[in-house]
């Protein structure tokens, strides 16, 4: 995203119980390539309501979630109260100078000033540590999902090739990354719930949004009475980032 739209940005609030109950998480196997071995303390910026904090808590680990929302910070707050919390953005880190051994952010990078928050990131890594990036994207294979999520094989490939990652402000020599493939799989009230807390479709007139979910649950209808089942099987990509900067890359304290 070239320009953040700050109304998408800070619209998350208002949906902050449905979106905690309805978005899914990370595949663990994502979450053990981002966090470095032997770290103790990491930072999660633009937590949101906590999905990938409680992830991080559940390994152990002191996390700092930062995010600047209080309708999400309340319910991250509510379901993690192990975390240690703070009301900021991510380019104002209320955070010690070398304090993290890591500084994850799932699915809200894209939200961040890019250079603003990469300077912060420097600045709170611990050395050797480095700024983990999750996007869970969709991966559509057969007809009823393109369908679905409103793309055909050449719009999909257009929106492949303008990934976020290709945008990142980072020396390409000093990323790392790697995607794990997972299926969501559920009812399509629980998908149209899920999609309906997108920022896209959120902020979207009432008659615009309510036309364009009942075009989906029609789509999603069609293909589960011809499929015989009654849960979809939706293809995913957690798609990861790993950036090290390099004046730091040999130190070896990690925590
Ligand atoms: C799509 S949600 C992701 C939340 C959570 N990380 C997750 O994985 O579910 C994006 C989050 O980024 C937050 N955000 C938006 N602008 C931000 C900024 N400048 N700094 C930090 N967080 C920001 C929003 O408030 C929202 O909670």
């Amino acid at each position: 995203m070239s320009e953040i739209d700050l109304t998408r940005a800070l619209s998350f609030g208002s949906l902050a119980q449905e979106y905690d109950r309805w978005r899914p998480s990370y595949p663990p196997e994502a979450i053990d390539w981002l966090v470095p071995s032997g770290a103790r303390e990491v930072a999660d910026l633009g937590a949101g309501t906590g999905k990938l904090t409680g992830d991080l808590l559940a390994r152990g680990l002191v996390v700092h979630a930062v995010e600047p929302d209080p309708g999400m910070l309340a319910v991250l707050r509510a379901g993690h109260p192990l975390a240690r919390t703070h009301l900021a953005r991510a380019d104002a880190l209320p955070l010690e100078a070398a304090s993290v051994a890591a500084v994850l952010v799932a699915q809200a990078w894209h939200w961040m000033s890019p250079y603003e928050t990469t300077v912060e990131v420097r600045r709170v890594l611990r050395p050797g540590g480095w700024l983990g990036l999750v996007w869970n994207v969709v991966d559509p294979r057969a007809d009823w999902e393109f369908n679905v999520h409103g793309l055909t094989p050449e719009t999909w490939r257009q929106e492949e090739a303008a990934h976020t990652v290709a945008g990142l402000p980072f020396p390409a020599h000093e990323v790392e990354t790697a995607e794990f493939a997972w299926t969501w799989v559920g009812t399509s009230e629980a998908w149209l719930a899920n999609i309906a807390t997108q920022s896209s479709i959120s902020t979207m007139p009432t008659a615009e949004r309510e036309k364009l979910l009942a075009e989906k649950r029609a789509i999603l209808a069609n293909h589960l009475e011809a499929a015989g089942q009654p849960e979809a099987q939706v293809h995913h990509r957690a798609v990861c980032v790993r950036w090290r900067p390099a004046s730091d890359a040999v130190a070896s304290d990690q925590n």
